[in-house]
C-alpha cells in the first residue's frame, strides 16, 4: 500500500487468505472437536462469520467492486488481532492440558 501497489497485491492477498482461513479453521475446529473444548460452537460459529467475510471480500474483488484496501486491511488486522489474541487463547491451555502440543 505504500508503494501505491494496494490494489494490485490485494487480489493475490485475498485468495491466499481464503484458501489459508479455511484450512486453518478447520484444524483449529477439528482439535477442538476431538478433545471437546467446552466453547467449541462459539469458537466456530466466529469462524463462521470470518471465512464469509473473506469470501465476500474476494468476490467483490474479482468483480471488480470498488473496495478500499485501507479499510480491508483495517477489519482483517483487527479480527485477526482480536480472535487470535482472544478467542484463540481460550482453547490453548484447554488442549496443552489435553497433551496437545
Ligand atoms: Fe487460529
Ligand atoms: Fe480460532
Amino acid at each position: 500500500m505504500k508503494t501505491g501497489k494496494g490494489q494490485e497485491v490485494l487480489g493475490e492477498v485475498l485468495n491466499e487468505l481464503a484458501a489459508y482461513t479455511i484450512t486453518h479453521f478447520s484444524n483449529e475446529e477439528r482439535l477442538m472437536a476431538t478433545f471437546g473444548f467446552p466453547g467449541y460452537a462459539l469458537h466456530k460459529k466466529e469462524h463462521e462469520g470470518f471465512t464469509q467475510k473473506v469470501l465476500k471480500l474476494n468476490d467483490n474483488f474479482k468483480c471488480g467492486k470498488y473496495l478500499i484496501t485501507v479499510e480491508i486491511m483495517q477489519f482483517l488486522r483487527e479480527w485477526l488481532i482480536t480472535h487470535i489474541r482472544g478467542t484463540d487463547q481460550k482453547y490453548a491451555p484447554f488442549l496443552i492440558s489435553k497433551g496437545v502440543s
